[in-house]
């Protein structure tokens, strides 16, 4: 058995490969021996990647440019991962890594207790968490359809699917974490996962996301023309900056709220986990979304930045109305009314981050703690239930 204790043998210098003895003719062979599993397993044909295009003059074996790579319409071959053009993505994968955690790790005992107890929360409070948790159950679960079967075989640039792969799983961990908090708590599941049909305030938010997930996932759908890849775009700001950067702000807030009054500290914690890691998606998606307009101008027309500002202006009212739902009356010094201010605030934050004019006047945050919660430090946990950094190497145990 391995152990760290395990003398750890000098690596000597990389040799090079073994020639394999593959010619020309052998490798297209091979490649056409791919081509016809890929086709008795029916793929749909985008979500295979594309071999590297072979134009005249060309060989197979071509060697990557960074200089070449594009984030959409590339024809860079996308499993060569280096050299890297776009390092922020790279990061960004890195640090999404370092910010692993999972939902078991933490104690969800306390809120079980306060939870079960007649006299825990009030009816308002526990409305508030059934509904908050009627939107999540599903919401990453739609994010995470989106990203593997939509977003990610449009992208060629192989650094920014290699992010995209990262936050795939991350969505995997948020359905995990809202799962393990409904079952923590004992909620009819049925009732919260199927919220997304029967509550209409939540229902009418995942209609308007919809379409947008439908458009990447079809697989006739190709980029390539001024209508597809605006298509694209399209559904790039709608996830990053409406569903990942606004329609979960309502609720990260209410349940951030009762954390910061000592209740629900599992869910809080969870949620806090998860904030960050939204945080990121929602940065990496704009950070796609601005070096797209960079690479392809010709896309961001006059007309194009209406639609995205009808399209704002229409999550913030709908994300509104979910919160006038989820409460009805004030509860945890919270109300619907300071969430319209928060909303805009936050829509016209996500406008300029994309090079859009704010959309409404002067509005300030009304919940300036926010900020501290998403400037999370790995180090420290603002409830401070669950200490210390995430280390993968340190939770591994061979014995
Ligand atoms: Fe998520
Ligand atoms: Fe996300």
């Amino acid at each position: 058995m391995i152990s760290w204790d395990d003398e750890v043998m000098p690596v000597s210098a990389p040799q090079p490969m073994p020639a394999r003895g593959l010619d020309l003719q052998q490798a297209v062979a091979a490649r056409t021996t791919l081509s016809s599993v890929q086709s008795d397993i029916a793929l749909p044909p985008g979500l295979v990647a594309k071999p590297a295009p072979v134009n005249a003059g060309e060989t197979t074996a071509k060697r990557v440019d960074a200089a070449d790579k594009r984030i959409i319409n590339g024809k860079t071959d996308v499993n060569q991962l280096v050299p890297f053009k776009y390092k922020w993505a790279w990061d960004k994968y890195l640090a999404g890594c370092a910010n692993h955690w999972m939902p078991q790790e933490i104690n969800m005992q306390r809120d079980i207790e306060l939870w079960k107890n007649p006299n825990g929360l009030t009816d308002d409070e526990r409305r508030l968490v059934t509904r908050n948790l009627g939107f999540f159950v599903t919401a990453d679960s739609l994010a995470a359809n989106n990203i593997v079967l939509g977003t990610y075989r449009h992208i060629t640039a192989p650094e920014c699917r290699q992010y995209l792969l990262r936050q795939a799983f991350e969505e995997a961990i948020h359905t995990h974490a809202y799962q393990y908090i409904v079952e923590s708590l004992g909620l009819d599941e049925s009732e919260v996962f199927n919220a997304y049909n029967e509550v209409e305030s939540i229902r009418d938010k995942d209609q308007f996301l919809i379409p947008f997930i439908n458009v990447l996932t079809d697989p006739e759908f190709k980029t390539g023309t001024q209508e597809t890849d605006q298509a694209l775009l399209k559904s790039l700001i709608v996830f990053a900056c409406l569903m990942e950067g606004l329609f979960f702000y309502v609720g990260f807030t209410q349940i951030l709220a009762l954390g910061r009054q000592n209740k629900m500290m599992g869910a809080a914690e969870q949620y806090q986990y998860i904030l960050r890691d939204e945080s990121m998606h929602c940065n990496f998606g704009i950070d796609l979304i601005n070096t797209i307009k960079l690479e392809n101008p010709h896309l961001w027309t006059a007309e194009f930045r209406e639609e995205i500002k009808a399209l704002f202006l229409r999550a913030v009212e709908l994300e509104y109305r979910y919160a006038e739902d989820t409460m009805p009356r004030g509860v945890l010094g919270l109300n619907a009314p300071m969430f319209k201010g928060y909303l805009r605030f936050i829509a016209n934050r996500r406008a300029q981050q994309i090079g859009l004019d704010p959309m409404f006047a002067q509005e300030e945050n009304p919940f300036p703690w926010m900020s501290e919660m998403i400037d999370l430090k790995k180090e420290r946990n603002f409830f401070e239930t669950r200490v210390i950094e995430y280390q993968t190497g340190g939770a591994l145990n061979w014995e």
